[in-house]
């Protein structure tokens, strides 16, 4: 099975798929290619040392949203995903992008979602005085941060945290759940119709 990671920056979540092909956990898959927006992104670096192909492509070189997608989709393509997994991709996604690869492409998103879609989600979780923070994997609809929930892990939070170790704490659990739900969805166990996910059949 192919997967395709597409990438901003670090790549910390890339590493953990990357570690995870190799290991099993995900099961009979490689990432076959990884995608930046941005030509610095640290994850382009990790992906090469791993020997997988990368492709960068510049917002700046195209007009719009919708041509700058429609490229993005037609590379994709060619590498014949079974998954699209965005790990830290830092862009909005057109409706056409989304409704090309629905039901393939998840997303991580450093939250218990429903709560703190968008930016600076630990700051905000703090400043709110929240106890627990977390991490929700979800499939991409053309909802912002809002397609079906998959996975979530939580974390706590203690008075003394700020947001840098708040943000160490979620990573940590979205290296251990982006993986497993990586290899559910190739496996089929997770699918998602309308706008709900289900697991061996159950809606989640
Ligand atoms: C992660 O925390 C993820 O939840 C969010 O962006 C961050 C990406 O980190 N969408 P990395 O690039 O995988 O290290």
């Amino acid at each position: 099975k192919n997967i395709v990671v597409l990438i901003s920056g670090s790549g910390s979540n890339l590493q953990a798929i990357m570690n995870a092909c190799e290991s099993g956990i995900i099961a009979n898959a490689k990432v076959a290619a990884v995608f930046s927006n941005k030509a610095d992104a640290y994850g382009l670096t990790r992906a090469k040392e791993a020997g997988i192909t990368t492709e960068h492509l510049a917002a700046c070189d195209f007009t719009d949203r919708e041509a700058f997608d429609r490229a993005l989709a037609e590379q994709i393509d060619q590498y014949q995903p079974d998954l699209v997994i965005l790990a830290g991709y830092m862009r909005i996604l057109s409706g056409e992008f989304v409704r090309h690869f629905a039901g393939k492409m998840i997303n991580i998103h450093p939250s218990l979602l429903p709560k703190y879609t968008g930016l600076h989600t630990h700051q905000r979780a703090i400043d709110a005085g929240d106890r627990e923070h977390g991490t929700s994997v979800h499939f991409v609809t053309e909802e912002l941060d809002g397609g079906p929930v998959i996975l979530q892990a939580k974390v706590p939070i203690f008075s003394d945290d700020n947001a840098d170790d708040v943000m160490a704490r979620v990573q940590e659990q979205e290296h251990r759940i982006y993986p497993l739900v990586a290899h559910w969805c190739l496996q089929q166990r997770v699918v998602m119709e309308g706008n709900n996910a289900y697991f061996d059949g159950a809606c989640l």
